[in-house]
Formats: structure tokens, C-alpha cells, sequence
């Protein structure tokens, strides 16, 4: 998400979409072969879990309360669109059809990284168009290299809610042209936090989060963490088939799964209130905070059930929505996120769950490959 290449020589003044360089982005590089990994969605962490079934669901579909409480603000839906796009004519596009859909449907929708608009104003139209086309619920979206003044322009460019600040160390890491210098990071974060008045989210790009991560960035004070784990999109595969050579072919599949980085929130969670029980002058605010934010890897509605019973307050999906607009449209984008929310008020009425809180009581297993690795952390 992070590091455009270099900013072309473009007057100042803001031309429309239509006049926007055609040249090849890497924006574009990342939607098509992030596209072409979601053609097949494989099993991954969630598969691991399942919610024990009940004959007897007490309740009817109409009895199903799905609203969340994201950031001060009310979402009726769980799930939203999450961080891909824009810096680009052509992902311009998209982002004007993600928000559209986003918006007919209810459901908040987060911005691709917007570095490329803080330094070429040329291509701002590529991310105002989101706010265009949705009075919904708004993420902006930079990484932890832009200065704090920055990502107060991220924010205001979009007249966002709330702001995500994407750490992608991984994906800088395989990229020949990537940052290499991560020592400023928590810094930088520490400084936009107190320089934004919207809330901030710290977000992974799919590959996950360990507790000493988690602990780490809650103890920035940040208004929510969004796990984003492995088992969806790959950057380390994306950046490698981008250059049509696979250098680091063998890190694939690097990083946390989303099932354990949720199963690690709940740990770090834990340790707070312990850590509160044990001192006076800590505020239970404090201890509540930051809010938990799932994605990575959602194939399906029963994949958002897991993920919001294993703690997360709102589930984020980015590839899955990719592919089904590229393939079907924005058109298909909407029905497939009706379905999603029919299919998820069906599944929390089978385990009797008339709200999202009392999802979170009901009772899952966790077996396979997650199931040992949480064992190993010692993570009951
Ligand atoms: C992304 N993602 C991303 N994240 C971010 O914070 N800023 C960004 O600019 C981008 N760019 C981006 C482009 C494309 C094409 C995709 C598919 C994804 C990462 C995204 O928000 C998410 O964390 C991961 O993709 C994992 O979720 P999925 O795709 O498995 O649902």
C-alpha cells in the first residue's frame, strides 16, 4: 500500500478524471493479481473454527439486531468495505463503484492508501471520488512514513470519519523500491494521533498480529486495531509477481493468521484488565480501548460471525469485494453484500444470537493448525 513510484512532472491545478495520466500503476499492478488470487478462495484459519450447534434457537430471523458500536458512531452493519484503492485513473473508478455499492447498501468503506495523492494533487479525484459517492461511514488511509500534518490532509482530502494507518513492513520489505528504515514508525504514529481529530485505527495488510504487537499498539492509545490477518491477500506473493520473478517466493504465507490475531487480542484484553484490577488509578476506559477490528481472509458471512464471535467489534473485507466487482460489477457488488447480510442475520438466528454481543457468548471450537498454535501460546 505504501511507497508510489516517483510522481510524475503534472501541473498543480487539479484536473479532472478524465485527464488523469494513463500511465501503469502499481495500483493497478496490485488490483489485478489481487483479483486473480481471489478466483479460488482456499481454506484458511476459519476453517479451523466452528460454533456449536443448538436445535433450538429460541428466536426469529426478524429478532436479529446486527448494529455495532464502531468508533462513536452507530453501524447497522458489521462488515465493511475495507482499505484498497485509488492513485490511479483506473482504480479511481473503483473507488467511485466500492463507495456507490457502500453506500446502497449501508456499510462503511475505507480508503486505499492516499500517499499518492499527497504528493501529486493530480490524483486526488481518484480518492475524493469515495466521499462523492458515499455519506457512509469513511475511512482515510496512510502509512507511518507521511508526517502527522500529512495525514491530517488524508483526512480532511476525503472528509473522513475516522482514520487508518496501515503498518506494512512485510510487503516494504520484499519490494525492491520499499521502505527500509522502520525505527520511526511508533513515533510517527505516537505524533499523528495526537495531531488528527478522528479516531485511529493501526491496521496490519494481511499478515496479522502477535500479542507483543497488540500490546504494543494499544499501549499508543489508539481507538481500535485491525488485525488484518493472514489467509487472503498476500502482498509478499503480489509484490513477487509483480516483477515477474519470484525473489522471495518462499515467504509466502508469511505472518499471523486472523483467527490467532483475534485469539491474541483476547489474550492482550485479558492482560489489561488484569493489569486494572491490580492498579487503582487506571480508568476502565482505558482498558476498553482500543476496539478490536477483524479482516483478512473473510470468504463468507459465517466467516464475519466467527471473527465478531471471537471478539471483533467490525469485520473488514477487501479481496473477496474486489473480485466480485471486477467480475460482476457494481451491481453484483451490492447483491452479494444484501446476500452477506441476510446470510449473517440467518446464521446468528441458528445460534439464538439477537444481538452481537450475544454472539460473542456463544460457544466455538478452534481445532486444526490454529487450535495447536494457540496451545503453543499458551492461549486457552
Ligand atoms: C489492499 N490493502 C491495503 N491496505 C491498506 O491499509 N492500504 C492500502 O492501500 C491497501 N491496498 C490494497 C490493495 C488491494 C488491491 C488489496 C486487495 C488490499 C490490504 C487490505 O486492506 C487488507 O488488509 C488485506 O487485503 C487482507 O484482507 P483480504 O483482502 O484478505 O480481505
Amino acid at each position: 500500500p505504501n511507497h508510489e513510484e516517483p510522481a510524475p512532472s503534472q501541473p498543480a491545478a487539479m484536473p479532472s478524471k478524465q485527464t488523469l495520466p494513463r500511465r501503469h500503476s502499481r495500483k493497478d499492478d496490485h488490483v489485478r493479481l489481487a483479483n486473480a488470487q481471489h478466483e479460488a478462495e482456499g481454506c484458511n484459519s476459519f476453517d479451523d473454527v466452528r460454533f456449536v450447534h443448538n436445535s433450538f434457537p429460541d428466536m426469529a430471523v426478524h429478532d436479529v439486531d446486527m448494529h455495532v458500536d464502531m468508533l462513536g458512531s452507530q453501524w447497522d452493519v458489521p462488515f465493511y468495505v475495507n482499505a484498497m484503492t485509488g492513485g490511479s485513473a483506473s482504480t479511481g473508478v473503483l473507488n467511485g463503484a466500492l463507495a456507490q455499492a457502500a453506500e446502497s447498501c449501508g456499510v462503511a468503506i475505507a480508503s486505499g492508501s492516499q500517499h499518492a495523492a499527497l504528493r501529486d494533487r493530480a490524483l486526488t479525484p481518484t480518492f475524493t471520488t469515495l466521499r462523492e459517492h458515499t455519506h457512509g461511514f469513511l475511512f482515510a488511509n496512510v502509512g507511518p512514513s507521511v508526517t502527522a500534518s500529512q495525514a491530517r490532509q488524508a483526512v480532511d482530502m476525503i472528509a473522513a470519519n475516522a482514520l487508518q494507518i496501515h503498518v506494512n513492513a512485510a510487503q516494504e520489505i520484499v519490494m525492491p523500491e520499499g521502505d527500509r528504515d522502520f525505527s520511526a514508525w511508533k513515533a510517527t504514529i505516537r505524533e499523528i494521533l495526537e495531531t488528527v481529530d478522528v479516531p485511529v485505527v493501526v491496521k496490519e495488510v494481511g499478515f496479522g498480529m502477535s500479542q507483543a504487537t497488540i500490546r504494543a499498539i494499544a499501549a499508543m492509545g489508539v481507538a481500535a486495531i485491525d488485525v488484518s490477518g493472514r489467509g487472503g491477500t498476500d502482498f509478499i506473493t503480489i509484490e513477487n509477481q509483480r516483477r515477474n520473478r519470484s525473489e522471495y517466493g518462499y515467504m509466502a504465507g508469511w505472518g499471523e493468521s486472523t483467527v490467532l490475531s483475534l485469539l491474541n487480542a483476547v489474550e492482550v484484553h485479558h492482560e489489561r484488565l488484569a493489569d486494572r484490577d491490580g492498579s487503582s488509578h487506571a480508568s476502565s476506559d482505558s482498558v476498553l480501548q482500543p476496539q478490536i477490528v477483524a479482516s483478512g481472509g473473510v470468504r463468507t458471512p459465517l466467516d464475519v460471525a466467527i471473527a465478531l464471535s471471537l471478539g471483533a467489534q467490525a469485520v473488514g473485507v477487501s479481496g473477496h469485494f474486489l473480485h466480485t466487482l471486477i467480475k460482476s460489477g457494481e451491481s453484483g457488488l451490492v447483491e452479494e453484500i444484501e446476500r452477506w447480510k441476510q446470510q449473517l442475520r440467518s446464521i446468528m438466528t441458528l445460534l439464538g444470537a439477537r444481538t452481537i454481543p450475544e454472539l460473542r457468548t456463544r460457544n466455538l471450537l478452534v481445532t486444526g493448525q490454529t487450535g495447536r498454535e494457540a496451545e503453543l501460546l499458551g492461549i486457552s
